[in-house]
């Protein structure tokens, strides 16, 4: 593999052969079937087989995931879907509650109704519910495959109005939040790796006919290496639109994927919302190994940075380079309520306002608490 994909590494012909390959149902020994490429599981038969066979399905999983289709569904994942039914109740109730305090909230995609952290807030709503339906074997199960033990769930419900258009293909977090400049600035093996940083899953919380527009996928289109830095292209857009297919799903299934598959939301044409809880389980890796203070850092050495700035006696790399240690330098983990992305999918980043500062030769107490609402803004 090279040190970096460069514009010559893209290829759609390459593409296309990955996306032309077909999943056998044989390859899938606990699947009930194979439909347009996506692998079908019976929820009931696995719920069955769960104490004693979770490796077996995991190690299945794993195989669709990663060298397979990249995408399955659990049709009847929940036992019994009034749990679904709460669940919506409590959603219906959140987005009431933050429409009066806080009117249309930001969605970065439409006209829609979305809850971000639709974790926390329905648990400090209802936290029995919590635990039947967050608690689910398969949520777990699928989690645990992909990101192995110690992985956190995050959540967003997404409620898409009747009419709604559909969404542009794309990967997920974490670089298919980022723009194609920013992504070609990491290595190709971690482009590839990042992959295996996330899983993404989708909750039914209605029947989704076709026409109401579940999501769209492109199989084994996440086998596809430098993949971040086409999926914005117009003809990898257009074999996107010749090539996607789509499943209806019923309440309660479950879908999960590679966040490096294309994807995304179908257009609905039916006449009522189609309701899901998106979930994102993230691998315990992403993270340093110590909690460090860096507004005590900032508080230090911002001054003596502003004040070489001034008199002209530090180089631009020196600034750079210090920057990058003294403040995080990455957008997430944040409160999306909070702390929207402006101008993109990222919001702004600690490093960046130390930049802004220093560019506008701001003092330290100024820039202190710029810091300080930006930690405050990214509390959940
Ligand atoms: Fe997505």
């Amino acid at each position: 593999m090279k040190a970096y994909f460069e514009e010559s590494d893209i290829r759609l012909d390459e593409f296309e052969a990955i996306c032309k390959q077909s999943a056998d149902l044989a390859d899938y020994p606990l699947a009930t079937a194979v439909q347009k490429n996506i692998v079908i599981y019976d929820g009931e038969k696995l719920r069955g087989m769960l104490d004693e066979n979770e490796a077996v399905i995991r190690a299945e999983w794993i195989r669709c995931l990663k060298d397979g289709p990249g995408v399955f569904v659990i049709k009847g994942a929940y036992a019994e879907t009034a749990v679904i039914d709460e669940m919506t109740v409590v959603f219906q109730q959140i987005v009431a509650q933050e429409k009066a305090s806080k009117g249309e909230g930001g969605d970065h995609f439409g006209q829609n109704e979305r809850i971000w952290n639709a974790i926390q807030k329905p648990c400090e709503i209802a936290p029995e519910l919590f635990i039947e339906y967050y608690g689910n074997p398969f949520l777990a199960l699928a989690s645990k495959a992909w990101l192995g033990p110690y992985y956190q769930i995050t959540a967003q419900m997404n409620s898409v109005k009747p009419g709604n258009k559909a969404q542009s293909p794309h990967r997920d977090y974490h670089l298919g939040f980022q723009n194609r400049a920013t992504t070609a600035h990491f290595p190709a093996h971690v482009q590839v790796m990042s992959q295996y940083l996330t899983l993404q899953g989708a909750i039914a919380h209605g029947d989704m006919p076709l026409e109401m527009g579940p999501t769209l996928f492109l199989p084994f289109s996440q086998q596809y290496e430098a993949g971040y830095l086409t999926f914005h292209d117009e003809e990898f857009r257009a074999y996107f639109d010749a090539h996607k297919v789509q499943l209806p799903l019923e309440k309660g299934d479950m879908v999960y994927f590679s966040p490096a598959l294309f994807h995304g939301a179908g257009e609905n044409l039916g006449t009522t919302d189609r309701i899901a809880n998106l979930v994102q389980i993230s691998s315990a890796f992403g993270r340093p190994m110590e909690t460090v203070n860096r507004s005590k850092i900032v508080e230090k050495v911002y001054p003596i940075l502003l004040d070489k700035v001034e008199q002209g006696v530090i180089s631009t790399r020196l600034v750079n380079d210090t920057v990058a240690a003294m403040a995080d330098g990455y957008s997430f983990p944040t409160n999306l309520d909070s702390d929207p992305p402006i101008g993109g999918n990222v919001p702004v980043t600690a490093q960046q306002l130390v930049h802004e500062a220093l560019g506008q030769k701001r003092p330290l107490t100024d820039l202190m608490q710029s810091l300080a609402a930006h930690a405050e803004r990214r509390t959940a």
